[in-house]
């Protein structure tokens, strides 16, 4: 893969990486989830992989989580849709990678849709199915749920790979302080259709202990009152929530069996994502920990924005006359570009140390790619081919 631009190799080097990068961490992989903090680079880092697996013959489908503006617009994520489509290869052609006969294809997560999927699925007849998303608990409760990602992105991902139309899928996972939430979805799945939620929802509201049946006589009063007053009729909503849910029940519970029999499949393979910053690092430590003791499959780190060290040992004076006596520059214009090396200096020994912290908490077994910082944000197919240069050297 080309696309590597000078001095980038040196931050980018691998600290115990196989020969052929993720590629090699990804061998027998039908799902790669990449996993991390908020913001550290897990949905360029999963388009990026995914455009590299298709440069390497696959059909290869990432599913995207609220990608930037402009990197959603270089995979033509514009249009709308939850489903995916494939990428013309023509913008990663002219960034210098060719996919030969390999397929890109992308989608961008719709949370709310996939969840009315889902029921529609379940549902078993039209008339039911159209009771319950037109139903005001279920809007508002399925908004709420849904709007927390996580269980929609592995609820698609699950119905991705149940089409077998791929050969791998690239999960995004979505901006979270706890990068371990989506581990929990199943659970939550089925605790949403147990009605739990509803339940806490009805303890806040009508005091604690009660139950859909048990609500309070001022509470039903209450309701009484609102619906007079402005035709909503909460109570045969929330009656008619339950009726219908409870009938979804099992069909729930199976399918959330499934998602969590996803995640364990030997096929499955986290990727954990971090930038070299403490926190990040540590929430990666944390949750290589869960990884492990969930026994899910672990394919490596991938540390992002790693600051290169362009100063090395050399002394800021002896910088400063190299340039002067060697680029020609100016003394003032020299001072300040040896102290922008400086400032880059020092981040990539804080980087070093972190990365080193990382290294040993993992273990000598678990691999680390690391990518550097690069001068600009990564919205194009050519960022994408420099990234995955290094993923994928
Ligand atoms: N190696 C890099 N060098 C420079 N900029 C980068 C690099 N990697 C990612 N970026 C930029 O950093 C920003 C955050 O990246 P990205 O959106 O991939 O993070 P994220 O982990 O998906 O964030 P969120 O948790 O909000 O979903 C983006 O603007 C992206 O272009
Ligand atoms: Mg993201």
């Amino acid at each position: 893969m080309s696309g590597l631009r000078d001095g980038e190799q040196a931050a980018g080097a691998a600290a115990g990486a196989p020969a052929g990068g993720v590629a090699t961490l990804l061998a027998g992989t039908r799902v790669c989830i990449c996993g991390g903090s908020g913001g550290v680079g897990k949905t360029t880092t999963s388009a990026a992989i995914a455009t590299g697996m298709a440069a390497r013959g696959l059909k290869v489908c990432v599913v995207t989580i609220d990608p930037a503006q402009r990197l959603a617009n270089a995979l033509g994520l514009d249009a709308l849709g939850n489903d995916p489509h494939r990428v013309d290869p023509a913008a990663f052609t002219a960034a210098g990678l060719d996919l030969g006969d390999g397929e890109l294809w992308a989608l961008q997560l719709d949370a709310k849709r996939t969840f009315d999927d889902l029921i529609e699925r379940l549902a078993p007849d039209a008339r039911t199915r159209e009771e319950i998303l037109s139903n005001r608990i279920y809007r508002e409760l399925s908004g709420a749920v849904a709007g927390s990602q996580e269980f929609t992105a592995i609820a698609k991902l699950h119905d991705l790979a149940a089409t077998a139309e791929f050969d791998l899928l690239v999960l995004d996972t979505p901006p979270s302080r706890n990068a371990l939430d989506f581990l929990d979805a199943p659970d939550r799945l089925t605790q949403f259709f147990e009605g739990r939620a509803l339940q806490a929802l009805l303890r806040g509201w009508a005091g604690p202990g009660l139950g859909m049946r048990l609500l309070g006589r001022s509470t039903g009063l209450a309701l009484g009152v609102l619906k007079r007053v402005t035709g909503v009729d909460l109570l045969t909503d929330l009656s008619t929530f339950f009726r219908l849910l409870g009938g979804l029940m099992e069909g729930f519970r199976a399918r959330a069996e499934q998602v969590d029999a996803l995640l364990r499949d030997p096929g499955t393979r986290f990727l954990l994502v971090t930038s070299p910053e403490r926190e990040p690092i540590d929430e990666a430590i944390y949750f290589h920990r869960k990884l492990k003791a969930a026994r899910m499959g672990f394919g490596g780190g991938i540390v992002n924005r790693v600051h290169a060290d362009q100063l090395g040992d050399e002394d800021a004076g002896e910088l400063i006359a190299r340039l002067v006596d060697e680029a020609g520059l100016s003394r003032p214009l020299a001072r300040r570009v040896a102290a922008c090396f400086a400032d880059e200096h020092a981040l990539a020994v804080r980087d070093r140390e972190n990365v080193a912290l990382l290294a040993a908490r993992l273990g000598p077994s678990v691999p680390l790619l690391l990518i550097p910082h690069l001068d600009d944000d990564v919205h194009d197919a050519e960022g994408l081919v420099r990234i995955g240069g290094h993923l994928f050297a």
